[in-house]
């Protein structure tokens, strides 16, 4: 393998929103042709909250169904489910001993999940990141691509990579990050002060990459605007940059060419094009959606866990003898 290894992954838990492919598979499609891919439906994370084990595996082919609709080629990238290569089970474990508590404890979203599920504020949730920075050193990551939400995330696994080689000998490589310039962190059209969520309930809070264009024409009409009347990006505006924000993600141009070009327009002549340019770009993605069969899905993830597996085996054989298991 010459080239660099990226991966990323997502949970297939709820619906994906533009927020997930605008913070993260716009970036695994455009870094593709540059690197060796791995890209992961990581079900054993969605398992952290409760799920219906019927949606669970609905879910989960969709989302890889998705991500080829959104650009990756499976001839190129593999993608696979978690659950599907055992190791990621067997190294999380090993990698949890080397944890410390306190690590875990600061972590934002473990934080506001735990707020958010307090009746069932169960020790999967505490110990995500350690399965996440597992899902990523067993595969010898150069680059993952993710919003910014998971920056403490990545810290984690580069904390635990270089603690492991110390310890052990040289094992992993520590991973960067890659963040979107723009649109690291899409907001909910509900409310601009709130992370777009793909589990969110609140009607109106997300557009999902399956929506229909009258769903998402009467989302982006109902979208909260700041006060005034400017087309506008700013720290004083965070409903504008936040639309903004969205309408240059899926037409490449500019924020400041699309300000420049709805400069005294008015937010219901903005919001019409808004919601005009997020359907045409949805378009396509979901024609070709429904243009994948369930059958052909299956066998690109049976190959993409053979290959998944066959990398993944390695890492752990030389983890198992650098601990001293026999
Ligand atoms: P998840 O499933 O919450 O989100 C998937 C990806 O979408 C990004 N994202 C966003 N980006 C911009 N704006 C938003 N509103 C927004 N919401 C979500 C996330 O940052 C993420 O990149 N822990 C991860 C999944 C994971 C993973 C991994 C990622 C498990 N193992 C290994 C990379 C490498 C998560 O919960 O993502």
């Amino acid at each position: 393998m010459s080239k660099k290894i990226m991966l990323s992954g997502i949970q297939p838990s709820g619906n994906l929103t533009i927020g997930n492919y605008i913070g993260a598979i716009r970036q695994w499609v455009a870094l593709q042709n540059d690197y060796h891919n791995f890209f992961m439906i990581v079900d054993l994370h969605a398992l952290t909250v409760p799920q219906d084990p019927a949606i669970l595996r609905a879910k989960t082919l969709e989302v890889a169904k998705l991500y080829i609709a959104s650009g990756i080629d499976p001839a190129q990238s593999t993608i696979f489910v978690q659950s599907h290569v055992p190791e990621h089970a067997e190294l999380s474990w090993i990698l949890s001993t080397i944890t410390k508590m306190s690590e875990l404890e600061r972590m934002t979203q473990y934080k506001d999940k735990a707020l958010r599920h307090k009746m069932n504020v169960n020790v999967g949730l505490f110990s995500y990141p350690v399965l996440m920075a597992t899902d990523i050193l067993l595969y010898q990551t150069d680059l993952v691509p993710v919003g910014e939400d998971q920056t403490q995330h990545l810290e984690l696994t580069r904390i635990l990579a270089r603690r492991f080689n110390e310890q052990f000998g040289i094992t992993f490589k520590a991973p960067e990050g890659y963040f979107p310039k723009h649109g690291a962190r899409i907001m909910g059209l509900d409310n601009p002060q709130a992370k777009m969520s793909k589990s969110s309930t609140v009607p109106g809070h997300a557009i999902a990459l399956l929506d229909d264009a009258k769903a998402v024409e009467k989302k982006i009409k109902r979208a909260v605007t700041d006060s005034g009347s400017e087309i506008k990006s700013g720290a004083d505006k965070p409903a504008l940059t936040n639309l903004l924000t969205i309408f240059s993600a899926v037409t490449g141009r500019a924020i400041a060419a699309l300000e420049k070009e709805y400069k005294g327009a008015g937010y219901s002549a903005f919001k019409i094009d808004l919601a005009d340019t997020v359907n045409a770009f949805l378009k396509p993605l979901q024609e070709k959606y429904h243009s994948l069969s369930d059958k052909k899905i299956t066998s690109v993830l049976e190959e993409g866990a053979r290959a998944a597996h066959a990398v993944a085996a390695k890492t752990l054989t030389d983890v198992r003898k650098k601990v001293g298991l026999i």
